[in-house]
C-alpha cells in the first residue's frame, strides 16, 4: 500500500505539513530572478538543482541544500522562502494546478526522464525513506504508478499540463535527464546560456565533473538525514534504464501501449529506449 494525501485531487506524500503549505501558496510573491526547477518526482530534481545553484553563484562547489531555505516550497512554510536569499532556486513537483500561478512567469526548467526509470526510482523512495510512505513490492508499486495513484499523480497528465504551459515560452528551458547523461558538460552549457549567466569552457567542465553521480553521491551529505540506514537514498544508481532489471516482460507491454497512446498529446522529442 502506498500512504499518500488527496489534495485537490492529486495524490501527495503524507507530509503533514503539506496541506498548509500548498494552502500558503496562495500568498507566494515571486520575484524576478526566482529560478524553478520543475519535474515529476526523481527525474534528475537534485541533479539539475546543484548545476543551477553553481551556474547562478559562479562558484563550481557543491552546496549544501539545507542551509538557507529549502528547495521544495510545498515542503516549507512560506516565511521560509521568503527569507531565502535570492536568486532562488526552487524546486517542485507539484502538477500546474497547484504551481503558484505569479511564478509562472519566472524562468522555470523542466526534467523529464524515461518514466520506467522514475518509477523504479520512486519505488526505492517511497520504500526507503523514513517515515516509509509504501510499504509494497514493485508489483504493487507498479500499480499505483501505471495508475497514478502514486505520490505526485499520473507521469503523463503532469508532463502534459506542464509542457502546453512551457512549450514555445522564452522564459522555460525543457532538458531530458538522458540527455545529461549522454553530454552533461553540453547541458550545463544551455542551462547557463538559458539563465543568461555564460562562463568559460573551463567552468562548464568542473561543474560536470562535480556534478558527475560518483561525486555527488560522494560528496552530497546534506540530503541524507530523511533515509533509513540501508537505503542508497537520492543517489542510489544514476543509470539510464535500471527498468529493465524491474519491470517484467508484461508490465513492459502494458506500459509501452500506454505510453504510445498518451505521448500523442504530448510534444516531446524523446530518445530513450521503451
Ligand atoms: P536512481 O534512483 O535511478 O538512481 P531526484 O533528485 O529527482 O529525486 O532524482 C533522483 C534520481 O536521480 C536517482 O535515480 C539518482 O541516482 C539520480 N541522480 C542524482 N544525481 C545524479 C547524478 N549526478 N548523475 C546521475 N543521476 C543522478
Amino acid at each position: 500500500s502506498a500512504r499518500v494525501m488527496y489534495i485537490q485531487g492529486v495524490p501527495l506524500p503524507p507530509f503533514p505539513s503539506m496541506h498548509a503549505n500548498l494552502l500558503e501558496q496562495d500568498g507566494f510573491k515571486a520575484r524576478n530572478d526566482d529560478i524553478w526547477v520543475v519535474n515529476w518526482p526523481k527525474s534528475g530534481t537534485h541533479w539539475m538543482w546543484e548545476i543551477v545553484k553553481m551556474i547562478t553563484s559562479g562558484r563550481a562547489e557543491l552546496n549544501d541544500s539545507s542551509k538557507g531555505g529549502t528547495m521544495f516550497p510545498e515542503l516549507c512554510p512560506l516565511h521560509v522562502i521568503e527569507k531565502m536569499a535570492s536568486p532562488r532556486v526552487l524546486n517542485t513537483h507539484v502538477p500546474l494546478k497547484l504551481f503558484p500561478k505569479v511564478a509562472l512567469n519566472s524562468k522555470i526548467i523542466y526534467v523529464v526522464r524515461n518514466p520506467k526509470d522514475a518509477f523504479v526510482s520512486l519505488y526505492y523512495h517511497a520504500t526507503g525513506m523514513e517515515p516509509k510512505s509504501a510499504n509494497c513490492s514493485w508489483n504493487g508499486m507498479y500499480e499505483l504508478l501505471v495508475n497514478g495513484k502514486a505520490q505526485y499523480g499520473d507521469w503523463f497528465d503532469h508532463v502534459e499540463e506542464w509542457l502546453k504551459v512551457l512549450e514555445n515560452n522564452p522564459n522555460a528551458l525543457i532538458v531530458t535527464y538522458e540527455d545529461m547523461q549522454m553530454d552533461l558538460k553540453k547541458q550545463v552549457r544551455l542551462v547557463a546560456q538559458f539563465l543568461g549567466h555564460e562562463k568559460s569552457e573551463q567552468f562548464y567542465s568542473d561543474v560536470a565533473r562535480l556534478c558527475s553521480f560518483q561525486h555527488m553521491k560522494k560528496d552530497k551529505k546534506d540530503v541524507r538525514s530523511v533515509w533509513a540506514e540501508d537505503s542508497e537514498g537520492i543517489f542510489r544508481k544514476g543509470t539510464v534504464g535500471d527498468w529493465k532489471n524491474h519491470f517484467t516482460v508484461a508490465q513492459n507491454e502494458e506500459f509501452n501501449k500506454i505510453f504510445c497512446k498518451r505521448m500523442k498529446n504530448i510534444n516531446l522529442d524523446l530518445k530513450f529506449e521503451l
